[in-house]
């Protein structure tokens, strides 16, 4: 299986640099992905290469024109644009969020408009029913970084990319939950230690404690999380063994 991920873009390049390294790097040389980069200003309205224009009602910075997108567009999808899905980098759009990158890597083909500048022409947006979608709740120069990050999250979630197939189901949010804290050696360090039953070998002892680690984790960090994830009500008994203990330690 393989995604083809079309970027218009006014840096492209900026796009594929940012994903040229590591798990993605290996995911395109091994066609797991494959990478269109479309310069929209191929698509620019005069021979200057014009692509924005001043905003109507005057104020600030330029605005990308309708053509030369929805021609950039055009010339990705052609005249049927039943199979792909076209999206817009927005601040204004939906969050992104694990739950989208996994719908988005059922998809064989996505369209990425980036946006500079002021941003695009809303018409255009309309027109070809791109969805809009957000990276936070911040502003970015371009949407060239925002489109990496997506691409990078759906890249993980094909099957091949990572070396093992399961990998991703483990990770953050794939189940509701954060992922539990990781450790690495040395067993001590800076006076902090590894908790005792992950250096026991014992497998079943491991998982239990990493789902209770799982589940403080994301109540300390992400509480959030856990209004729509139902909890076993053995996790919940554990829970509240380890607070107790842990409240026993500190009195
Ligand atoms: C400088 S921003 C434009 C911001 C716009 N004037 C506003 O105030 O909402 C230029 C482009 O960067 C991209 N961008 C900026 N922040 C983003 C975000 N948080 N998520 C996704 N794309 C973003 C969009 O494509 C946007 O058109």
């Amino acid at each position: 299986m393989s995604i083809m991920f079309s970027v218009l873009s006014l840096f492209p390049e900026q796009v594929l640099s940012a994903l040229d390294h590591s798990i993605t790097g290996r995911a395109i040389a091994h066609e797991h992905i494959e990478m269109a980069l479309v310069q929209i200003r191929d698509f620019a309205v005069n021979d200057y290469g014009q692509v924005d224009d001043a905003p109507y009602g005057g104020g600030r910075g330029m605005v990308m024109m309708c053509d030369p997108v929805y021609n950039a567009w055009r010339s990705v999808i052609g005249d049927d644009d039943t199979d792909v899905r076209t999206i817009y980098l927005s601040p204004a759009g939906k969050v992104f969020d694990q739950a989208m990158a996994l719908s988005l890597s059922e998809e064989q083909h996505i369209v990425l408009i980036c946006g500079h500048y002021e941003g695009v022409d809303t018409r255009v947006i309309e027109e070809i029913q791109a969805e809009e979608v957000s990276i936070g709740d911040f502003i970015l120069t371009g949407g060239e970084l925002a489109a990496a990050v997506i691409i990078d999250a759906v890249t993980r979630l094909i099957p091949g990319v990572l070396p093992d197939q399961e990998a991703w189901q483990l990770e953050s949010f794939s189940d509701g939950l954060l992922e539990w804290p990781q450790y690495t050696r040395p067993r001590a360090w800076h006076s902090r230690t590894v908790p005792g039953v992950l250096l026991s070998g014992h497998q079943a002892n491991i998982d239990r404690e990493r789902s209770v680690l799982q589940l403080l984790e994301t109540i300390r960090k992400k509480p959030a999380l856990l209004k729509s994830r139902k909890i076993d009500l053995e996790l919940w008994e554990l829970l509240a063994e380890r607070l107790a203990d842990e409240a026993f330690e500190e009195s």
